[in-house]
């Protein structure tokens, strides 16, 4: 195995989420991408530390959305929980393999990783963003995204 384990390569700006207008929940979810980026680049010997962080991060994460979500009853909140739920008995299981020197697993799971968050962000998460925010400010929040040249369309 090589010393470089590359997950892939970091994220380019059209996978990132971007705000959804709930600044504490933006917040959360820039510190995970920047974690993501990380793990992108990460050399074998920081696996271990870096899917530790990552399953720590999670934890909050979710918590804190899961917490959101009860507080408010949020009416579909049953499968958004069920997601976060999955996602984590999954980090937990391949953390735990890393912890015994199994490292086979951490790359793909980090891509996994990647590929399932921004559909999250913007199906479940940005519902319950609208949500909080309707009943926070009595509005949906607008959300105005600026693009470089580069991603626009010919
Ligand atoms: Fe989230
Ligand atoms: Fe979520």
């Amino acid at each position: 195995m090589n010393d470089r384990e590359h997950a892939s390569e970091a994220p380019t700006r059209g996978d990132r989420v971007g705000e959804l207008g709930y600044a504490a929940m933006d917040r959360v979810h820039s510190e995970f991408e920047e974690l993501l980026r990380r793990a992108a680049g990460a050399k074998r010997q920081n696996w271990v530390e870096i899917l530790g962080a990552i399953d720590s991060h999670l934890r909050e994460h979710f918590e804190a959305e899961d917490r959101w979500m009860q507080e408010t009853d949020f009416p579909p909140r049953d499968c958004h929980m069920d997601e976060h739920a999955a996602v984590l008995r999954s980090c937990g299981e391949v953390l735990a393999l890393a912890r015994l020197g199994n490292l086979e697993p951490a790359p793909r799971f980090i891509i996994e990783l990647r590929r399932w968050f921004p559909p999250h962000a913007h199906h479940l998460d940005s519902a319950l963003a609208a949500w909080l925010c309707k009943r926070q400010y009595g509005g949906k929040p607008v959300v105005i995204h600026r693009f470089k040249a580069e991603n626009r369309p010919c």
